[in-house]
């Protein structure tokens, strides 16, 4: 019988990408065989997202799509995972008839059975998996495409309870996994081919191994010979000490940027988030960062629309971005996940009003990141080098220690690291040639 083909395409953030190349791994351990097209593949497996409603949606459409399809494909095996399988679970059941079996995120180790279970023909019946709530994947080595940066899970779960946010009910508490293992998974990494490594957690700043914190551990793994440049994501701002601050001073292969989701800038509304910090609490933090690591972007998470917000609250919010200066933002609109706290306040501002705030957010985030880039120009920057520009063949593009994206004219080879001169701003992105 020729080998079973599985196809498997993963929503959300990098965690749940991490995720799916685990769930790669698991597969290719077990004698399948991963394919790129959706059309041949015997077992589809969607990776979802759950952080907002729009995410499941359009998750939820996509399966109705793939369930539609199991009319004129009889054998075809449709799966969910990740966040929003542990979300909605059996409803999915309901939600969408035909689905063969919907897991979350702690209970991958059990795909191959399952898979197995539907192709020997006990199609039909429907499974909902629920995890181990342990699991750290120990010992399943991601299968990563190939690529400049590696993904490295550091801790899996969430134990924040941020009013909003359903992560912590679909990824469960918060684990954190030996240093012994992450450092072998970066070493492995590297001898990949891998130059970068981005360590993950919902909460990396509160990783807690004996006698190791956050800023041990990525010293211990800066060390790490032929690694080139050391990321982390995402850190939240009531555990980011002084003691990571002056780490990541410390350079070396530790980027320049920080990703530290400030969400509101109103005091009122961060009590009501759960987020555990003021607006000056924030501010503090930010102009630490801005004097211990010159060049640094910082970049964050804004969330306009949570109940009760008024126009007052936004405007604190937009000041906090004018005082932070994000050199990027990712902004949201809230979006009430039943089953959080917040879900049990009224979600009271009309969505016209969430367009419009998000608007304004938008606006201003972007006016700053382009300054931010603006003042590049000039400066000699070190870029690694990732891909040939899909614009031109003349050029490749790579990533500032600042994490900006790069255009450099010549030739190069993946991973290799460069300084160029920046000679101006090309969209959202620096240009220069090497020097
Ligand atoms: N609605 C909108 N945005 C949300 N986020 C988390 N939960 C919600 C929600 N219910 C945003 C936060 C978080 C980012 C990953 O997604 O800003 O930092
Ligand atoms: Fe990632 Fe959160 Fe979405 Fe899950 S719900 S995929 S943890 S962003």
């Amino acid at each position: 019988m020729p080998a079973t083909k599985i196809y498997l395409d993963t929503y959300g953030c990098q965690m749940n990408l991490y995720d799916g190349e685990l769930v790669t791994s698991l597969l290719d351990a077990d004698g399948f065989i991963m394919t790129h097209d959706e059309a041949s593949a015997d077992v589809i497996l969607i990776n979802t997202c759950a952080v907002r409603g729009h995410a499941e949606q359009r998750a939820l459409g996509r399966l109705r799509t793939l369930a539609a399809q199991k009319r004129t494909r009889r054998e075809l095996v449709v799966g969910v995972l990740g966040c929003m399988a542990e979300n909605l679970r059996e409803n999915l059941r309901d939600q969408i008839p035909g689905l063969d079996f919907v897991v979350g995120p702690d209970a991958y180790r059990q795909l191959p059975n399952l898979i197995q279970e539907q192709l020997n023909g006990h199609s039909g019946t429907f499974h909902y998996v629920h995890g181990a709530p342990n699991e750290t994947y120990s010992e399943v080595p991601p299968l990563r495409r190939e690529g400049v940066n590696a993904w490295v899970a550091i801790m899996r779960g969430c134990d924040n309870f941020c009013s909003y946010c359903i992560v912590p009910y679909v990824r469960g508490r918060e684990r954190s996994r030996s240093p012994q293992e992450i450092i072998s998974e970066v070493e492995t990494a590297v001898a990949q081919g891998f130059p970068e490594v981005t360590l993950l957690g919902q909460n990396v700043n509160s990783y807690t191994w004996p006698d190791l914190d956050f800023p041990d551990l990525l010293g211990r793994v800066a060390e790490i010979k032929g690694l080139k440049r050391l990321q982390f994501i995402t850190s939240h701002p009531k555990d980011l000490s002084d003691k990571l601050i002056n780490r990541m001073a410390s350079g070396g292969v530790l980027g320049a940027s920080l990703h530290l989701p400030a969400q509101s800038g109103s005091d009122r509304i961060l009590k009501a988030m759960n987020r555990g910090y003021t607006s000056a609490d924030y501010l503090r933090i930010v102009d630490k960062l801005r004097e211990a690591i010159p060049g640094l972007a910082l970049t964050t998470d804004l969330l306009c629309g949570f109940p009760g917000e008024t126009q007052e609250d936004l405007c604190q919010t937009l000041d906090l971005i004018r005082q932070a200066r994000f050199d990027d933002a990712f902004t949201f609109k809230y979006s009430e996940r039943p089953g959080t706290a917040a879900a049990k306040l009224e979600d009271d501002v009309p969505e016209k009003v969430k367009v419009e705030r998000l608007e304004r957010m938008i606006d201003l985030c972007r006016q700053l990141s382009h300054e931010s880039r603006q003042k590049l120009v000039g400066r000699k920057v070190e870029v690694l080098i990732e891909n040939p520009s899909p614009k031109n063949s003349a050029e490749w593009t790579g990533r500032t220690r600042c994490d900006r994206v790069a255009i450099v004219p010549g030739n190069f080879h993946r991973g290799e690291s460069v300084t160029i001169k920046v000679a101006e701003v090309r969209g959202f992105s620096l240009w220069g040639n090497r020097i």
